[in-house]
């Protein structure tokens, strides 16, 4: 017999994830089968850090009242999607200070010039010229100090945030580059593009909650009629055949996606359940998946509303212990820095 002794390694320790949401209304179904099912999901596989952009929601001017409810309710929902506030970190931006304490930091670290190129500033302030505050143009700063101040390994975000990421990880390698090694470069998680729910009134574009065509999305707290409604007036084609080609079709690719999303099944099991099926049992079909399946969230989402003293509750705890980690960053970068720190 051998000597060899078989002692368990250790167990390797978890990533980090960090992810946020804006507070800025209802979630869609692009939303959750996009972010916050994942988000969900990760839970199994990282230790996760979840957090309501709250700051990052006043780039855009909001009814105060809205935003406070929003926030509550963003909050609420991502309980009810099984965010699980024991094992993980869910918390609200503002509440803790460390994110924009680092964010100055990190802005004095940031160069104009990369700030002027964030294609999302551009088109933010194209859309809305009356507004363009200091606070869109820094928000990407914002951003890496969010991630960074945590020394997120992993960051899931939609395709619409990956030069939000690189600029992140532009900056943190400037500064441990100037200041030593500081801060983790963190690494995208992005969905694949076929993950991304379209509109359903012209499948061109990403659903959108503030798209004019209140049809053209689902949301999450949407009931069983509207949510038949909605499928029902989905746009697909003339062609009639229930098959997956996003570029000739993608109207019924994109409910296709939404469905196999759903049931787990490939598209060509899609195909093949709906074959010699019309449009009218196929969008039947998707509002019916839908809607079963967003049942169960939308039950846990109004119980856990009921009970603000909880929701309040978690988000106090959740941002202890976030400002307990975040913290220790921004005392170490002061340091780094040179900012005086008394004992
Ligand atoms: N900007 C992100 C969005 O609009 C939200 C967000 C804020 C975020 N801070 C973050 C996402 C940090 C990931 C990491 O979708």
């Amino acid at each position: 017999m051998s000597e060899q002794q078989v002692t368990p390694s250790p167990l390797p320790a978890r990533k980090r994830i960090l992810s946020g949401i804006q507070p800025t209304g209802t979630p869609t179904l692009g939303n959750y089968l996009g972010a916050l099912r994942n988000w969900a999901l990760l839970q199994n596989s990282y230790d996760c850090l979840y957090m309501v952009a709250d700051l990052h929601a006043l780039t855009v001017r909001e009814d105060p009242a809205a935003l406070r409810r929003n926030t509550r309710e963003l909050a609420a929902l991502l309980l009810a999607v099984g965010i699980d506030p024991q094992q993980h970190v869910l918390f609200v931006q503002s509440h803790v200070p460390a994110h924009t304490e680092l964010a100055w930091v990190l802005a004095c670290n940031t160069q104009f010039g990369e700030l002027s190129r964030m294609t999302q500033f551009k088109d933010k302030s194209a859309k809305h010229p009356d507004n363009v505050n200091a606070g869109l143009f820094t928000y990407p700063v914002l951003m890496a100090a969010d991630i960074l101040v945590y020394n997120a390994d992993l960051v899931p975000v939609g395709q619409d945030q990956t030069q939000h990421l690189e600029i992140a990880r532009d900056i943190a390698g400037r500064f441990n580059g100037v200041y030593g090694p500081t801060f983790t470069l963190p690494e995208g998680y992005v969905p694949k593009a076929g993950a991304r729910v379209m509109s359903l009134g012209d499948p061109s574009k990403k659903m959108s909650k503030s798209d004019p065509n209140v049809n053209s999305f689902v949301l999450l707290t949407d009931n069983k009629d509207v949510i038949l409604r909605k499928f029902k007036r989905a746009v697909t084609d003339s062609d009639g055949v229930v098959r997956c080609d996003p570029a000739a079709k993608p109207g019924v690719s994109n409910l296709m996606g939404i469905y196999a999303a759903f049931t787990g099944q490939t598209m060509e099991e899609v195909e093949a359940d709906f074959a010699g099926k019309g449009y009218g049992d196929f969008k039947a079909a998707v509002a019916e998946t839908v809607a079963d399946a967003l049942a169960p969230v939308q039950a846990e989402y109004a119980r856990i509303l009921a009970d603000k003293g909880y929701v309040d509750g978690v988000l106090r705890t959740g941002a202890e212990r976030a400002a307990r980690l975040a913290g220790r960053t921004v005392r170490k970068v002061y340091r780094k820095v040179g900012l005086l720190q008394l004992d």
